[in-house]
């Protein structure tokens, strides 16, 4: 059994339409604990930053300026094999792509507007979870 920890955020459009509740119960009912989090209003400076491997992309601009149009909540999991997992749980990045069940099927507006994020590799995951919280934010949990 690998207990690892990924990176999260509930993006503007879910927390806008009051889902943060919604999309905690379905991570915490996947399994999964939150062992830090946090809500945060996105400076530009922050989301260039926290997606500068896009930046040559032509959506860059939308997504940064989608990332800072209202606040996130940022959060950490721990649970099995959890940067996989929930990746699944998240679905596909386009909602129309996801599979039935998934957070994005049941609440993606859209490609842009797919209110979730989740890191892609173990260590995406060690990289995303250091640019926002410090070693002492994240708790031991049972
Ligand atoms: S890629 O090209 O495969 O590396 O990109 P992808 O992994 O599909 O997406 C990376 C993040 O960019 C977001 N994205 C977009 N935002 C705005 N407009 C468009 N057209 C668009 N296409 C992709 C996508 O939601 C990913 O964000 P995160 O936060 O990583 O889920």
């Amino acid at each position: 059994m690998t207990i690892q920890r990924t990176f999260s955020i509930v993006k503007p459009d879910a927390v806008k339409r009051n889902l943060i509740g919604a999309i905690y119960n379905r991570i915490e009912k996947a399994g999964f604990k939150i062992v830090a989090a946090k809500m945060l209003h996105l400076t530009e400076e922050q989301a260039q930053g926290f997606y500068a491997e896009h930046q040559e992309k032509p959506f860059f601009g939308e997504l940064v300026a989608f990332m800072t149009s209202g606040p996130v909540m940022v959060q950490v999991l721990e649970g099995e094999q959890a940067v996989e997992r929930y990746r699944e749980l998240m679905g596909k990045t386009n909602p129309e792509d996801a599979a039935c069940g998934t957070i994005r099927a049941d609440y993606a507006l859209s490609l842009r507007h797919n209110s979730i994020h989740g890191a892609d590799s173990p260590e995406s995951a060690a990289r995303e979870i250091a640019y926002f919280f410090a070693e002492d934010e994240l708790c031991a949990r049972d």
